[in-house]
């Protein structure tokens, strides 16, 4: 898909990853770009994007922002959920964290492919592209409300690959590893962000959207902006006990 002319949603489109990707996408001339954040004043300075408020964790919010997109424009052409946070710890994280965690990472984008699959599917095309993690393929060390709930994204977005395809509908998900944003810089001062540190490079929220653009227009499923992933998840497949041993070691350098 060409995103020239295309109506798109940009949930978490305020900073890093999603501000990047609005901006790339308004660049590449899109017919308009919906910034949807719960950070409002900041998702009104993405130039040429139209602001909208939206916590992903209430369904409300996110089914008014498909309303309010299908009335300005008539048809939303890609929806990107891309909104997520990162939670620390395991077991004993509370319910809250993992609450939340379940909540912005997996159930906005149930949600968001709820609201806006009908009309797409009536129009015979869309798509929805999700941002997940490589912790989503592979791990997170020090996060198991981040680790589990990006597996799920990723299970999803599989999911309606499958099941909608025929209705003219595409799906990639986005899995990238350390990326320099906000996210990242309060990661790094846990567990979770270091290992992302020590496992590969990091990249700039630009490079990330200007791969993510290719990738839509390839209709890839996986994008992987980190060639890397490619490397450990085939790890993690052919050898899953070695590649449990490397994370474990991982942990250990981590911790040290
Ligand atoms: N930065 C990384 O290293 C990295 C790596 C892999 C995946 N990701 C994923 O990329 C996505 C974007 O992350 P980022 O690194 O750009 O983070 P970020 O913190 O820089 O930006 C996240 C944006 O989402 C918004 N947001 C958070 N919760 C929200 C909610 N409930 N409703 C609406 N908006 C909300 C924030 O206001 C912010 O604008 C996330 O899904 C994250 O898990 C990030």
């Amino acid at each position: 898909m060409k995103v020239a002319g295309k109506v798109c949603v940009v949930t978490g489109g305020a900073h890093g990853i999603g501000r990047a990707l609005c901006e790339r996408l308004l660049r590449d001339g899109a017919a308009a770009v919906v910034v949807a954040d719960r950070d409002l004043a900041a998702a009104a300075l993405v130039p040429g994007g139209e602001a909208v408020r939206c916590d992903v964790s209430r369904e409300a919010d996110v089914l008014s922002l498909v309303e309010q997109a299908l009335a300005r424009h008539g048809r939303i052409d890609l929806f990107v959920s891309n909104a997520g946070i990162a939670e620390s710890g395991g077991a004993e994280a509370s319910n809250d964290s993992w609450q939340r965690s379940w909540e912005v990472n997996v159930m906005a984008h149930v949600w968001a492919a709820r609201h806006v699959l009908p009309s797409m599917i009536a129009r015979g095309e869309g798509y929805l592209l999700a941002t997940a993690s490589a912790a989503g393929l592979l791990t997170s060390i020090g996060s198991a409300p981040y680790a589990a709930t990006k597996h799920a994204a990723v299970a999803f977005a599989e999911w309606l690959s499958i099941t909608h395809h025929e209705q003219g509908i595409r799906v990639s998900c986005l899995c990238p590893q350390g990326v320099n944003t906000d996210l990242l810089q309060r990661a790094v001062r846990e567990p979770a962000g270091r290992a992302v540190l020590m496992a590969g490079a990091v990249l700039e929220p630009a490079q990330v959207a200007d791969f993510t653009v290719r990738a839509l227009e390839e209709e890839r499923f996986l994008i992987l902006p980190h060639p890397e992933v490619t490397t450990y998840m085939n790890r993690k497949a052919q050898e899953h006990e070695r590649w449990l041993a490397s994370m474990r070691s991982l942990q250990r350098k981590v911790l040290a």
